[in-house]
């Protein structure tokens, strides 16, 4: 497997794979029936502290954001930003970003292959450097991933933009502010545009911006390096752009996606799980729907507890951007559904293709079929044991969910989906008194493991 040389910035200590995420890294192997209980720490949102590593590129001063989980993702945008001469030194859950002078207008075609939120240092790029190159992200499993509400809005604000030979090249004289309409409101477009109107003459108004906490930390971290931002997490941001920023200090907000998780993980077993960090808004919706199923949901001001005695009743789900129904809670809980004493209706309304999974799901015993968009699942379905294959993340996430549950002995293969978003993923499962073990692709069970193979960056 090609490596980086050694970063040559301090602290430095391990080269980290360039063609991105081995693609055989092992498996999670559960044994089904435990009731799950006790307590966990949520660990920093995924979908937060990527974009913030991305944003510490507008300044040249010391950026130090905390509470950054170590899972393969960051670790792959500490690469992206290496690979544009910034300095990243990771201690603990700390971050410590400097992007001095002379940084690289190019982002390197194999990073961003292995990761597409690697699109969000396009905008801070081109607001630092008034240029950047960057590879057409390809898509993934779960859709086409498309870039041109991105380009667009970026356009509006007066950069121009080719594409040639599968790269993104744009360049601008300066960036200047602009009513920016979204046709969707795309979280990542949201955040790369609010990066570049930092930078922007003027006033941004981004219309139709997606209300995702992740915005709303993403505006609050400019904000803390001066950036003068109003209307975050609602549909209309409004940027007051063109003053220098400066370096700060920052912890990212507790990862809700991995909040959800592990609730669903207590609730399939009626179990008693109670996640610790997050603000219970930022679930909203998810918890309501968890309640209708039958789950007792307990909310704390920043934790959230969820057991579960009876029958769990069908519901029908509909994702939708935030405030609606998360989209990376689908996979998870349509676990929970095929428990449920009768059909429930699961509407995607985010991704094209987001119902890969179900497959692997019905080979553990699940009853799903579906037509397009939707996903009509039947209940309640025994599961048992066997082999299957993680597709993406969250349907990863979800056959270990499902693995707790099914009777017997479940190998989810593909582990390297799953380190990209969970950090010491079966670490916390078994501390709640799951049966789950982290395979590497070479080694044989162990009875216990130390969680994903995280790669120790200094
Ligand atoms: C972010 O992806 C998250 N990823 C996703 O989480 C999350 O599912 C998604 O937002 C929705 O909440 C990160 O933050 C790293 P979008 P993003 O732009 O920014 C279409 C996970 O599991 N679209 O809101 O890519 C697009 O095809 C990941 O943690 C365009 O058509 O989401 C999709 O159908 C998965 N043109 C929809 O909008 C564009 O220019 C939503 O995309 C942009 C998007």
């Amino acid at each position: 497997m090609k490596s980086t040389s050694a970063g040559g910035v301090s602290g430095y200590t391990e080269s980290y794979p360039v063609d991105g995420i081995p693609e055989n890294s092992g498996r999670f192997v559960v044994r089904g029936g435990a009731r799950l209980a006790g307590d966990v720490v949520l660990a920093g949102a995924k979908n937060s502290a990527l974009k913030l590593m991305a944003a510490s590129l507008l300044t040249p001063e010391p950026c130090v954001i905390s509470r950054v989980p170590r899972i393969t993702d960051v670790f792959t945008m500490v690469e992206v930003l290496r690979s544009l001469g910034v300095a990243v030194d990771f201690e603990g859950d700390e971050l410590r970003i400097a992007a001095g002078d002379g940084l690289s207008d190019c982002a390197p075609y194999e990073l961003v292959r292995t990761m597409r939120a690697s699109i969000v240092v396009m905008g801070p790029m081109v607001a630092r450097l008034g240029r950047a190159t960057i590879a057409m992200p390809g898509g993934c499993n779960i859709g086409p991933r498309r870039i041109d509400f991105h380009l667009r809005g970026l356009e509006k604000l007066g950069a121009r933009v080719e594409i040639e030979h599968g790269f993104i090249k744009l360049s601008c004289d300066r960036l200047r502010g602009a009513v920016v309409p979204l046709d969707y409101p795309s979280v990542g477009a949201t955040e790369n545009l609010l990066m570049a109107a930092t930078a922007a003459e003027g006033e941004t108004v981004i219309e139709n911006a997606a209300r995702e906490p992740e915005i709303v930390d993403l505006a609050e971290y400019l904000s803390s390096m001066g950036a003068c931002i109003e209307g975050a997490g609602t549909s209309s941001v409004h940027v007051q752009g063109g003053r220098p920023l400066h370096g700060t200090q920052h912890q990212v907000i507790a990862d809700r996606i991995e909040a959800g998780t592990y609730l669903i993980a207590g609730a399939v077993g009626a179990g008693d799980v109670t996640v610790h960090g997050l603000e219970p808004h930022h679930l909203e919706l998810f918890l309501t729907k968890l309640h209708l199923m039958g789950v007792e949901i307990q909310e704390g001001k920043h934790s959230m507890r969820a057991s579960r005695s009876g029958p769990l009743r069908p519901v029908d789900i509909s994702t939708l951007p935030h405030p609606g129904f998360p989209t990376d809670l689908q996979a998870q809980v349509m676990v929970l559904l095929s428990l449920a004493d009768g059909t429930s209706i699961v509407t995607e309304n985010v991704f094209e293709n987001r119902f890969v999974v179900v497959d692997e799901l019905n080979r553990l015993g699940a009853g799903i079929t579906t037509s397009g968009h939707h996903a009509v699942v039947t209940g309640p379905r025994a599961l048992t044991g066997t082999v299957v294959e993680a597709p993406d993340l969250r349907g990863g996430a979800a056959l270990v969910i499902a693995g707790l549950v099914a009777e017997g002995s479940t190998e989810i293969r593909g582990a390297h989906h799953i380190d990209r978003g969970y950090e010491g993923f079966a670490d916390k499962l078994t501390a709640l008194g799951a049966n789950v073990t982290r395979v590497q692709a070479d080694e044989t069970p162990l009875a216990r493991t130390t969680g994903a193979s995280a790669r120790t960056l200094r």
